[in-house]
């Protein structure tokens, strides 16, 4: 892996801005190798055993975060309408450059990945790629087999022709619960399928993408850091998540 700024290099752990990360290697408390790093600009293999105050870093080339996204929050970098979900970040995180892998509604909640990882994010959301999308839908109206039928026949809405998708009822009554399942992602794709259907969407919750579940342990607004595991997953995935589970439900 090509070699970066020792400054950069701390700034990624998002525990400290890159000014943070310049002042400790002033005080002289960052080792490169067990040696006392002299210089911000120093170029580091991303290899090299890094340290603060004792403490090894874990450096990673580009950050990943999983996001329980509140409603309320855009799905964007900037946005003069209201506030974003990078807002909801501390600021030396949202000096990264990172951005919405995808987007949700303003007022859709649940799993929203974000990055500065532009390759990796691209090919989670080419349509060749295929990667599922799982959602959370509580709709008005009874929803039926003949419903799920649509979905898995694939449908068409006004002008938007959809994949055949997946529902999976939870509840059927006058307000209905259910799964579903997709394998692209158009525009207010969930909305518009469950309206053509007579059953519009009250609320909606994005559970899982490709092979990330959401973070049970992660409230509404709240975000976490990919582990390695996770993110060899997400780059080794290519395959629809069509047998897979989800937690049951719980709210
Ligand atoms: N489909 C929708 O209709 N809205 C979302 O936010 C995501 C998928």
């Amino acid at each position: 892996m090509e070699k970066q700024r020792l400054d950069k290099m701390i700034a990624s752990t998002g525990k400290w801005s890159r000014r943070e990360a310049k002042d400790l290697i002033r005080q002289g408390r960052v080792l490169v190798n067990g040696a006392v790093a002299r210089s911000a600009e120093e170029k580091t293999d991303p290899a090299a055993a890094v340290s603060v105050d004792g403490e090894l870093l874990e450096y990673r080339r580009y950050t990943w975060i999983m996001l329980n996204k509140p409603a309320g929050y855009l799905s964007a970098t900037e946005d003069g309408r209201g506030p974003t979900v990078l807002d909801l970040l501390p600021e030396n995180l949202r000096r990264q450059g990172l951005f919405p892998v995808g987007r949700l509604d303003k007022d859709t909640e649940g799993l929203l990945l974000l990055t500065n990882e532009g390759g990796l994010a691209h090919d989670l959301l080419s349509p060749k790629r295929h990667v599922d999308k799982v959602y959370y839908a509580r709709v008005a109206g009874c929803l039926t087999e003949t419903d799920c039928k649509a979905f898995e026949a694939g449908m068409t809405v006004g002008d938007l022709a959809c994949l055949p998708a997946g529902l999976e009822i939870l509840s059927a009554a006058a307000e209905s619960e259910a799964y579903v399942t997709l394998h692209e992602g158009k525009f207010h794709q969930v909305k518009r399928m469950l309206a053509g259907l007579g059953k519009p969407v009250l609320y909606l919750e994005r559970i899982r993408m490709g092979p990330l579940e959401l973070d049970s342990g992660l409230s509404r607004g709240a975000f976490r850091f990919l582990t390695e595991n996770e993110l060899e997953r997400l780059r080794g995935f290519d395959n629809p998540t069509k047998n897979v589970k989800c937690s049951p439900k719980t709210q």
